[in-house]
């Protein structure tokens, strides 16, 4: 079958990956979707399970730190369109290994730059390089004030500055050599499918196995939290209807502090298990701070609003309900990826703190 459009998702087995994925596989039957991940501790190819023999879906494991394997890809399924979510994700990982994300977050960035330059050359109608990054690029926010599209770069962890690193160099493609690139930059996602590590999906599964849930300082840090699929509808949009050359920055206007969110999943969880209430907040343990630790992010959204019509579609409440009914519904997926080098992660992260 010929397709209309031959779409590279990087990192499509991740979190956000796999929503996207899952999204255009069975929205446009029409583009032919090739996932280039290469399966990494985040990477979970049971994240795709219902669309892996879909006829418009296509995996390619493989490293984008691998210019010649990203080149190849690239000539190989005739890529118009490039939407990349693949990156070293975790600011806590980023203290203890920040290598990797230089590596993973930058090179990988450059090397599907240098693959859509050389493949796409002048011939750039109907072509697209949609970058996808981080609200964490813009740095700490005080109490006041929101991140427009306009807040000056100011990253503190080795993940921010390399995804940052990667932003600026995406931009310069476009103005150095017109390369047809968008960009976003989006707040903390939430929902089914995110590995353990980030609060949310930690603090549930802990609550399920009766451990200590590790807050970081006195819990007053503030993030704004947005529904995974919120994200992907995002981009959808951005991918298609989004200016090239431009930033859409994207959030759910949605302001927690850690703390008053662990007692929110705890007092759900106490429900939802059936428990007398306040049991699993007693398990609350105020631990190290994380170095370097962000006191803010909150996301100004009105350009993605006002010029393209998104909007989250659901509250705060009903989406953390749902994230977690997927992870009491979903045992399996947590097992597994909680065993093996989770263990190791975890005691490194947690044990002494
Ligand atoms: P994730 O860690 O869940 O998944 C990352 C995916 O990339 C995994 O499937 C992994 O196997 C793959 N990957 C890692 N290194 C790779 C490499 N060198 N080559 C090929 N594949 C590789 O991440 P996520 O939370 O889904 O985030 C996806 C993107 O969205 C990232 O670029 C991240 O910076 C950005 N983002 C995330 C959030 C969030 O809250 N999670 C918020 C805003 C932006
Ligand atoms: P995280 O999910 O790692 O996302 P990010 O650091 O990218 O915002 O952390 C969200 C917030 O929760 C952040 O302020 C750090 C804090 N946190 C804890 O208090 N305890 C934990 O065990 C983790 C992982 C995070």
């Amino acid at each position: 079958m010929e397709f209309q459009k031959n779409i590279l998702v990087t990192g499509g087995a991740g979190f956000i990956g796999s929503h996207v994925l899952r999204r255009l596989v069975n929205n446009y039957p029409t583009y032919k979707v090739v996932n280039l991940d290469a399966l990494t501790y985040a990477g979970n190819l049971s994240n795709l399970r219902d669309i892996e023999a879909a006829p418009n879906y296509l995996f390619e494991k493989g490293n984008i730190c691998d210019a010649k394997l990203v080149m190849e890809i690239f000539s190989k399924h005739h890529i118009d369109a490039v939407i990349h979510l693949a990156a070293e994700s975790h600011v806590d990982r980023s203290i203890s290994n920040p290598t990797e994300f230089i590596m993973t977050n930058i090179i990988g960035t450059v090397n599907l730059l240098n693959a859509a330059k050389a493949c796409w050359g002048k011939e750039i109608e109907d072509k697209c390089f949609y970058h996808i990054s981080t609200d964490e690029v813009y740095g700490s926010l005080g109490q006041e004030g929101l991140f427009t599209e306009k807040t000056p770069y100011d990253p503190r962890s080795p993940y921010s500055s390399s995804k940052a690193s990667s932003d600026h160099i995406v931009r310069s493609y476009f103005h150095t050599y017109n390369l047809p690139v968008k960009l976003s930059n989006c707040s903390n996602n939430y929902g089914a499918n995110q590995f353990p590590e980030k609060l949310i999906p930690l603090i549930i599964n802990n609550i399920k196995n009766e451990k200590p849930l590790p807050v970081y300082g006195e819990g007053l840090n503030v993030r704004d939290w947005l529904w995974v699929e919120d994200h992907a509808s995002a981009i959808d949009t951005v991918f298609h209807n989004g200016k090239i050359g431009e930033t859409y920055n994207i959030g759910g206007l949605n302001e927690w502090k850690n703390i008053d969110l662990v007692h929110m999943i705890c007092d759900q969880m106490d429900e939802k298990l059936a428990q007398k209430k306040g049991m699993s907040r007693s398990l609350i343990t105020f631990v190290k701070d994380r170095a370097g630790h962000d006191l803010r992010y909150a996301i100004d959204a009105s350009k993605i609003e006002n010029d393209l019509g998104w909007k989250p579609s659901i509250n705060f409440e009903q989406g953390l309900s749902l994230t977690i009914d997927w992870y009491l519904n979903n045992e399996s997926w947590l097992n597994d990826v909680t065993s093996g080098e989770y263990k190791k992660y975890y005691s490194n992260q947690y044990v002494n703190r």
